[in-house]
C-alpha cells in the first residue's frame, strides 16, 4: 500500500524511457510499438519516450534499446544557464512519486539477498552553464530523504540505479530496469577490432526484415554480431520456416571468434572467405546485413575502393533479384556510387557514429529484373 491508502497498483503506471545509439531511435520506436505493444510518446537523439499498459519483464527483451527506465521526469526546456541547477533539484524533489517507482522497479528487478543498494548516476553532453558535478550535486539533493532508510550506497552492481541524463537542453531522470545485459547481451564472450554494439546490429537485422525460410549472409561478419542478431531472429521466425544464417571473414580469428560467440545462440553456416570470391550460388541469398571493413582497418585508404567495387559485385551475384541488404559504413559515398552503379535503389539512409567516427547505415534494394 502507498501512503495514500491505495493499493500502489492503481495508480497509474508513469512513461518508460529507453536510451539507444544516436541514429538508431526510429527503428528503437518500431520495436517498442510493435514487438512490446508500448505506445511511443516522443523521440529524441538517443532517446523514445513511450507508455505501456501494464509493466511486465518483456521490456527487457528489447534488442535495439541500450537501456530503459522509468520516467521520474523530463524536460526538454534547459535553458543551459545556472538556473537549470534549481529545476534539476526542485523537480527531483517533488515531481515523481519515489515510492511508487521503487516499488514498480522492483517487480521487475526482485530484491537479491543482503542489504539493498542503490546508485546515482548524472550524465551530462554538451555546453551548459554549470559543471556535471554541479548538476550531480543539485540533483542528489533533491533525492534526499526519498531512499529508504537502510539502503546502502554502491558504486558496483547497485540493485537500484536512479540516472539524470541532460542532452543539449533536454534532461530525463528516471530508474533503472535494465542491466548491463541489455546492451552487451550474455553470447558475447570474444571480441575482435571494431566489432559492433548488438543494439545497433539488432537495428540493422530489424531494417532487413528477415521473413520465414529467407536466407541471410554478413559477408564481413568479425566477431558475428549481426550473425547472433539475425539469429535472434531466426529463432523468433523458425516456427513458419527455417531462416538459414550464413557468415564468414577473411581473417581466421575472427571466424573461430564468432563460433565462440554463436555457441549458446543458435547454428550459422560459417566459413573463412575472401567477401569478393564467395563460395555461393548466384542468386541464393535474401538478405544481406553487413558492416564492411573501412579505410583506417586496410593499410590503406586507396585500397576500399578497389575492394566494396569487387564486394558489391559478389553481393549482386549472391543477391536474388528483389533482394534487400542493410550496410553500415563509413566511406559511404564510395559504396553508393558502386552500388548505384548495379542499379541498387537506395531506400534509406541514417547517420550514426561508429568507433567515434561518422557513418551511415543504409537500406538497398536489389531490382526485379
Ligand atoms: C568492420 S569489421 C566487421 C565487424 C563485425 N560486424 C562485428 O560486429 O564484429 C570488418 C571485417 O571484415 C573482414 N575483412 C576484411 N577484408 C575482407 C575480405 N576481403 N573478405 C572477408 N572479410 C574481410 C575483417 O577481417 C573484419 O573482421
Amino acid at each position: 500500500m502507498s501512503r495514500s491508502g491505495r493499493p500502489t497498483d492503481d495508480k497509474p503506471l508513469p512513461p518508460l524511457y529507453a536510451m539507444t545509439h544516436g541514429g538508431i531511435e526510429s527503428t528503437a520506436a518500431d520495436e517498442i510499438t510493435r514487438d512490446l505493444g508500448g505506445e511511443v510518446k516522443k523521440t529524441a537523439r538517443g532517446l523514445v519516450v513511450f507508455r505501456m499498459e501494464q509493466l511486465t519483464d518483456k521490456v527487457l527483451s528489447l534488442r535495439t534499446t541500450e537501456d530503459v527506465f522509468l520516467m521520474a521526469w523530463g524536460s526538454d526546456s534547459l535553458t543551459y544557464k545556472a538556473e537549470d541547477l534549481d529545476t534539476l533539484r526542485t523537480w527531483t524533489a517533488r515531481k515523481p512519486d519515489w515510492e511508487h517507482l521503487f516499488k514498480l522497479h522492483h517487480k521487475i528487478r526482485p530484491k537479491t539477498k543482503g542489504r539493498p543498494t542503490y546508485h546515482i548516476v548524472c550524465q551530462m553532453q554538451g555546453e551548459h552553464g554549470f559543471r556535471r558535478a554541479d548538476a550531480r550535486t543539485a540533483f542528489t539533493e533533491g533525492l534526499a530523504g526519498k531512499i529508504p532508510n537502510g539502503w546502502h550506497y554502491n558504486n558496483e552492481n547497485a540493485w537500484l540505479e536512479i540516472w539524470l541524463t541532460i542532452y543539449s537542453k533536454t534532461a530525463v531522470c528516471g530508474v533503472r530496469l535494465s542491466d548491463r545485459t541489455m546492451r552487451h547481451r550474455t553470447y558475447k564472450l570474444d571480441h575482435v577490432a571494431a566489432s559492433l554494439r548488438p543494439t545497433v546490429a539488432a537495428a540493422m537485422v530489424r531494417l532487413a526484415g528477415i521473413g520465414p525460410g529467407m536466407t541471410v549472409l554478413d559477408p564481413f561478419c568479425g566477431a558475428g554480431t549481426i550473425l547472433a542478431e539475425a539469429l535472434d531472429v531466426a529463432e523468433q521466425r523458425s516456427k513458419a520456416g527455417k531462416v538459414r544464417v550464413v557468415g564468414g571473414d577473411i581473417d581466421p580469428n575472427a571466424v573461430f571468434v564468432t563460433s565462440q560467440n554463436l555457441e549458446n545462440v543458435g547454428r550459422a553456416d560459417l566459413a573463412r572467405w575472401d567477401a569478393t570470391a564467395l563460395p555461393l550460388e548466384t542468386a541464393s541469398v535474401d538478405r544481406i546485413v553487413s558492416n564492411p571493413p573501412f579505410g583506417k582497418q586496410l593499410s590503406s585508404i586507396e585500397k576500399i575502393g578497389p575492394l566494396y567495387e569487387a564486394a558489391a559485385e559478389e553481393w549482386d551475384r549472391v543477391l536474388k533479384p528483389g533482394g534487400r541488404a542493410v550496410l553500415l559504413a563509413m566511406e559511404h559515398e564510395g559504396l553508393k556510387r558502386v552500388l548505384q552503379s548495379h542499379r541498387w535503389a537506395q531506400v534509406r539512409q541514417t547517420r550514426i557514429r561508429l568507433l567515434g567516427q561518422p557513418s551511415v547505415l543504409s537500406v538497398w534494394n536489389k531490382p526485379e529484373w
